[in-house]
C-alpha cells in the first residue's frame, strides 16, 4: 500500500457500514451522480490548468532556451509575456523592452512572429520590433502550441463520456474530472460499490476506510484558524469529497506530468469542486504547482479574495456591486443577508452573487469549443494610400485567416464560414462590403480574390484614401459534412451558386452595411453600460453571452497595439469611429450562427462572456494592449480614486491585479491604473 495516496487506518476498526461507525455525509445517489457529471453534485471534481508565462514558454522551448535564462516576449516595444527568472527582476508586462533591459541586462527579449505586408506567411524577424507599420503580430504559433497541449490532455485522459474538457483560453483549460474520478473510485473502494443499506440510495456511505491523505506536493488551501477547526476542520477525518479531489488531483499532476514530458511546458492548477474555485486555484500558486481547495476550505480560501477577483465578477459588474456595498472584499460581502443582496441587485441576481460568494458554481464544463467567425484586420500608422499597399494586406488577411479555417477543420470538411465582410475606414468615414463564399473559392486564394472583388466595389465608390483601418472576416459558420452525406453535402448550393453564376465582378453581392461618423463614443459605452433603461438591474440580470461587454480596440489602442486585431467572434463587429459598432450579418449567417451551441469564455480579468477561444485570446490582447496605453495615459482623477479606493481598504489591497480598462472598455471595478504586481511576486495569504 505504500505507493497508494491513501493510508488504512481501519484495519482492526468496525467495517464500514458497522454500527458505531460515523456516516459520510455523502449518500449513494451522491455517488452515483458522479458518473453522470450532475452538476449539482457534491462530489462534483473540475481542474483548471493553466500555462506558466505561456507565449515566454513556448519561445524558451522553440528556441532551446535554458530554463533558468531570463526572457520576455516582446510586441513592438511592449512585452506581453514574462518568464518567471525574468520576474524575478521586476519585470513585468508593464514594461517596455528598454525598461526591462535596465532591470535585467542579460533578459532575452524575443519578438512575435509577424506577417509583412507584401509578404504571405508569418515568420520570426530580427527586424519586427521597427516594424509596427508594415507588420501584423501573429499569434500562430501559440495557438499551434496549445491545440497540441488540448490534443495530450485528450489522448492522456480516458476517452468517450469519462472525459470532459473545454478549452478555456490560448493557454488554459477546464476539465471535469467527476465521471473519471468516480470511476477510478469505483476500483479503488469496494465499499462504495453497494448495495445500500435497504436498497435506498439516500443512505448515507460509510465513511472512507482511510485517512491522512497524501497530498504530495499538492499546495493545499489551509482552513483558517479558530473556530472552523472544530466544525470542519483538518482533525476530522477525510469524507468521500477530499478522496474525490485526492483522486484528481493525482490525474491533474498526471496531465501536468505529460505535458511537461511531451511539449517540455510547465502549467499550475486549481482542483476543487467547481469552476469558479478551481480557475482562482490555479493562479494562486504559480509556476508549475496545483492547488487544491477542498471543500472544507472553501469558506476560508475565498474570505481572502477581492470579490472582483472571481470568475464573473471582474469588470461591470463587479464594480456595480462594489458600488452598492462600498467594499470589494468577499469578506465584507458574506456579512450581508441575502434580503439584502436582493433588495439592491435584483432576486435573481442577489441570489447569484450569494452563492458565489460561498463557492457556489454549479457551471458546466463546456467540451465543444466553436468559433463562429474570424477576423483578420490592421489600423495604419500611418494610414496607407493606395490600392496596391492595401492588396498587400488583404493577401496576409486571407492568409491569416485560411491558416485559422485549416486549424477549423476546413480541410476535412468539418466546419465552412459562409459570408465574408471587408471593412474599410476613411477618416470618420466606414465603409463594408460582404457576400457569400462559394465553397471552390475556400482557398487561400480564393479569399484573397474574394477580398479583393470587396475591396474594388468600396473603390468605386470613390474617395477612399488615405485608408486608416482595413478588416476581412468571414462569419456564418456551417457544420460541414456528417454521416453518410457526402462531400456534395458541403459544395455550391442556393445563392452560393447564384452568386458564382452572376457575373464575375459580382461574385461577392455587395450590402452597405455602415457609414458612420466618429463623434459617436456614446454608442457602444451604451450598450457596455446597459444603458437605455434599466440601469444596474438591466446590467446585471444579463450574464448570458449573448449580452456583448466585449471591447474592441479603438484609435490610441490601436496605435500603442500596432493596431491589429486578431478576433474570432460570434458576430462581426467594425470599428466605427471612437468605438465599434455591431454589423448585422446576412440572415442566412446568423441563422447559422444560432445553431451553434453557445459556449462562453469568461475573461479572468473582467466579467466579459466570449463565445469562443479565438475571442477571448484576442479580448485578451486588447486589455494588454489597453494595459499599455494606461501605463502612460491614465488620468490623474482616476488614479487618484484608485488610490483613496486602496487606502480605505487595506485589507484587500495587495491581490496580484491586473490594469483596469478604458471608460468604453470593460472597467475593473478596482481600476488598477499603474503597475500591476507580477504573478509569483504577491501571494495571496491565508489565515
Ligand atoms: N496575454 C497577453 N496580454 C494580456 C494577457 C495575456 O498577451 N494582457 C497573453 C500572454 O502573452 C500570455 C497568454 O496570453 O502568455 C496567457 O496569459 P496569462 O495566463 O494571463 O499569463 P501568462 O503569461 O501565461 O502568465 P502566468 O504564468 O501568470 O499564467
Ligand atoms: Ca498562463
Ligand atoms: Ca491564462
Amino acid at each position: 500500500m505504500s505507493s497508494s495516496p491513501f493510508r488504512n487506518r481501519y484495519r482492526d476498526s468496525p467495517p464500514a457500514g458497522a454500527p458505531g461507525r460515523k456516516r459520510s455525509q455523502f449518500t449513494y445517489r451522491h455517488f452515483n451522480q458522479m458518473a453522470s457529471y450532475n452538476p449539482s453534485c457534491p462530489l462534483r471534481v473540475i481542474a483548471h490548468l493553466d500555462l506558466d508565462c505561456f507565449y515566454a514558454q513556448v519561445e524558451m522551448v522553440r528556441l532551446r532556451i535554458p530554463e533558468d535564462k531570463p526572457l520576455a516576449v516582446q510586441q513592438w516595444q511592449g512585452l506581453i509575456a514574462v518568464n518567471y527568472p525574468a520576474r524575478a527582476f521586476n519585470i513585468g508586462r508593464h514594461c517596455t523592452v528598454t525598461e526591462a533591459r535596465k532591470l535585467c541586462p542579460g533578459l532575452i527579449a524575443q519578438h512575435v512572429a509577424t506577417w509583412r505586408e507584401g509578404d504571405d506567411k508569418w515568420a520570426y524577424r530580427d527586424d519586427a520590433a521597427e516594424h509596427i507599420a508594415t507588420d501584423k503580430v501573429s499569434l500562430d504559433p501559440y495557438r499551434l502550441e496549445s491545440r497540441k497541449i488540448m490534443t495530450i490532455i485528450k489522448e492522456h485522459l480516458p476517452s468517450g463520456n469519462l472525459q470532459k474538457v473545454e478549452k478555456a483560453s490560448i493557454d488554459e483549460v477546464f476539465l471535469d474530472l467527476t465521471a473519471h474520478v468516480h470511476a477510478v473510485m469505483m476500483e479503488r473502494f469496494a465499499e462504495l460499490k453497494g448495495p445500500e443499506p435497504y436498497g435506498d440510495v439516500n443512505e448515507e456511505l460509510p465513511m472512507p476506510g482511510v485517512t491522512a491523505l497524501d497530498w504530495k506536493a499538492d499546495a493545499l488551501v489551509d482552513l483558517g484558524g479558530g473556530d472552523e477547526e472544530g466544525a470542519d476542520g483538518e482533525f476530522d477525518d477525510p469524507d468521500w469529497d477530499d478522496v474525490a479531489l485526492l483522486v484528481a488531483s493525482e490525474i491533474v499532476r498526471n496531465v501536468r506530468g505529460v505535458i511537461r514530458e511531451k511539449l517540455g511546458y510547465t502549467c499550475s492548477a486549481g482542483v476543487s469542486r467547481n469552476k469558479l474555485l478551481s480557475k482562482l486555484g490555479s493562479a494562486y500558486k504559480k509556476p508549475n504547482q496545483q492547488t487544491v481547495i477542498r471543500n472544507r476550505a472553501v469558506r476560508h480560501f475565498l474570505s481572502g479574495f477581492k470579490f472582483t477577483k472571481i470568475r464573473n465578477l471582474g469588470g461591470k459588474l463587479g464594480e456595480l456591486v462594489a458600488q452598492a456595498f462600498e467594499t470589494e472584499a468577499v469578506s465584507d460581502l458574506l456579512k450581508v443577508p441575502i434580503e439584502q443582496l436582493k433588495l439592491k441587485l435584483g432576486h435573481e441576481n442577489g441570489v447569484w452573487i450569494y452563492e458565489t460568494l460561498r463557492g457556489i458554481d454549479t457551471s458546466e464544463v463546456n467540451s465543444g469549443t466553436q468559433i463562429k467567425s474570424m477576423l483578420s484586420a490592421k489600423s495604419f500608422r500611418p494610414d496607407i494610400n493606395n490600392a496596391e499597399q492595401a492588396t498587400k494586406w488583404l493577401r496576409i488577411f486571407a492568409a491569416d485567416i485560411f491558416a485559422r479555417l485549416v486549424e477549423e477543420g476546413v480541410l476535412e470538411h468539418k466546419r465552412r464560414p459562409k459570408t465574408i465582410n471587408l471593412y474599410h475606414r476613411h477618416g470618420n468615414q466606414t465603409r463594408s462590403r460582404s457576400g457569400p463564399i462559394p465553397a471552390r473559392t475556400l482557398n487561400e486564394e480564393g479569399l484573397f480574390e474574394l477580398a479583393k472583388n470587396l475591396f474594388r466595389q468600396i473603390t468605386q465608390e470613390g474617395n477612399i484614401w488615405p485608408c486608416s483601418n482595413l478588416s476581412l472576416s468571414v462569419a456564418g459558420f456551417e457544420e460541414g459534412v456528417s454521416g453518410n452525406m457526402g462531400i456534395d453535402a458541403f459544395l455550391v448550393k442556393g445563392d452560393e451558386a447564384r452568386a458564382l453564376r452572376s457575373s464575375e465582378s459580382a461574385r461577392t453581392s455587395s450590402k452597405e452595411v455602415d457609414v458612420s461618423t466618429r463623434q459617436q463614443p456614446a454608442a457602444k459605452r451604451r450598450r457596455i453600460d446597459g444603458g437605455g433603461g434599466g440601469g444596474i438591474q438591466r446590467f446585471l440580470t444579463k450574464r448570458e453571452p449573448s449580452q456583448d461587454t466585449r471591447p474592441a480596440p479603438e484609435d490610441d489602442l490601436v496605435r500603442k497595439n500596432g493596431g491589429e486585431t486578431t478576433l474570432g467572434t460570434s458576430k462581426t463587429y467594425v470599428a466605427s469611429g471612437a468605438g465599434w459598432s455591431e454589423e448585422p450579418l446576412p440572415e442566412e449567417a446568423q441563422a447559422g450562427s444560432r445553431r451553434s451551441p453557445i459556449m462562453t469564455h469568461a475573461c479572468s480579468r473582467c466579467d466579459a462572456n466570449l463565445e469562443s477561444t479565438e475571442e477571448l485570446q484576442s479580448h485578451l490582447d486588447w486589455h494588454f494592449a489597453k494595459d499599455l496605453q494606461e501605463e502612460e495615459r491614465v488620468s490623474q482623477a482616476f488614479a487618484n480614486r484608485q488610490a483613496s479606493a486602496a487606502a480605505s481598504n487595506p485589507r484587500v489591497g495587495s491581490q496580484k491585479g491586473s490594469a483596469s480598462a478604458s471608460a468604453s472598455g470593460p472597467k475593473k471595478s478596482t481600476g488598477k491604473a499603474k503597475k500591476k504586481p507580477e504573478r509569483g511576486q504577491s501571494k495571496l495569504k491565508f489565515g
